[in-house]
């Protein structure tokens, strides 16, 4: 699925310098297999050598896969071609190049940009709370707890995101968002720390793990909040999270997407 977050073309290969260890794994690990992309990343990593080297000094589990598909390259291609098959690459994987873009996907992601800060408020009242953001981003749900919250812990694995975060800190003068490394499966917290735990398309790859990860950082009485933004994807109500003692409250977006928001109270 392509959502036109990006224009290829724009985009310079050296992006994939920009990217963490864990964002190297998934692509090597997720993508590969389709006949036609694991040409053309072929192409792209035995034509940067500067790209393939970082992949696998970075994310050494992913080198021997990297190694054979550098292997599996032609020879004495012309810049032209190797230029094609780049931005084959960059627009397969547009949803992982954006992350070396924050002002990009901020402008351009529709989740982001359509997005009302009500409908987190409107899940619970964040006045004066200890907060985390599980998977930041760009920070659409921290920076809008924080205008009402004690203080907001913005938690997120990819570097260049925490960075973006912490320049609007700055820019803006907010006192009260913390930004840190972090991933859902080992969230960096003491037990029973927070009011309120929430993340937005974030959650769902394990969600046995991911449940109880995030339960346990929430005290007695607190909330979880999954609180996606605003798109024009069709989708069903995630059973997952009902079957766990979420409840969801679900709107139309302006662009006619199915839009599912989550929240459970959480009694130890
Ligand atoms: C689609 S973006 C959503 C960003 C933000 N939560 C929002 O809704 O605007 C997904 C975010 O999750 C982060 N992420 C990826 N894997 C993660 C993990 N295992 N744990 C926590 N965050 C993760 C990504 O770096 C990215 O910032």
């Amino acid at each position: 699925m392509n959502y036109n977050w990006i224009n290829p073309e724009e985009i310079s290969f050296n992006c994939f310098l920009l990217m963490d260890r864990w964002l190297i794994r998934m692509i090597l690990n997720n993508y590969l297999g389709e006949q036609d992309f694991d040409d053309k990343l072929s192409i792209t990593l035995a034509y940067n050598p500067a790209v393939a080297w970082y992949f696998a000094h970075k994310s050494p589990e992913s080198k021997a896969s990297i190694d054979k598909l550098i292997a599996m390259a032609p020879k004495n291609l012309s810049p032209n071609d190797v230029r094609k098959a780049e931005i084959f690459v960059i627009s397969k994987l547009e949803t992982s190049v954006v992350y070396a873009y924050p002002n990009i996907m901020d402008k351009n992601c529709d989740y982001i940009y359509n997005w009302n800060k009500n409908s987190l408020f409107e899940l619970a009242d964040f006045t004066d709370k200890l907060v985390l953001d599980v998977g930041s981003g760009t920070g659409r749900l921290a920076f809008a707890a924080a205008e009402k919250a004690k203080r907001v812990y913005a938690s997120e694995p990819t570097d260049m995101l925490r960075e973006y975060m912490r320049d609007k800190i700055k820019r803006e003068n907010i006192k009260n968002i913390i930004v840190v490394d972090g991933t859902i499966e080992q969230i960096p917290y003491e037990d029973n720390t927070f009011d309120i735990v929430m993340s937005g398309h974030v959650v769902g790859d394990d969600y046995e793990h991911e449940i109880a990860e995030l339960t346990r950082v929430v005290k007695n009485g607190g909330y979880i909040i999954d609180c996606i933004g605003e798109d024009n994807r069709k989708r069903k109500v995630d059973e997952e999270l009902l079957k766990r003692g979420f409840e969801s409250f679900y709107h139309v977006s302006k662009s006619g997407g199915d839009i599912y928001r989550y929240r459970k109270k959480i009694i130890k």
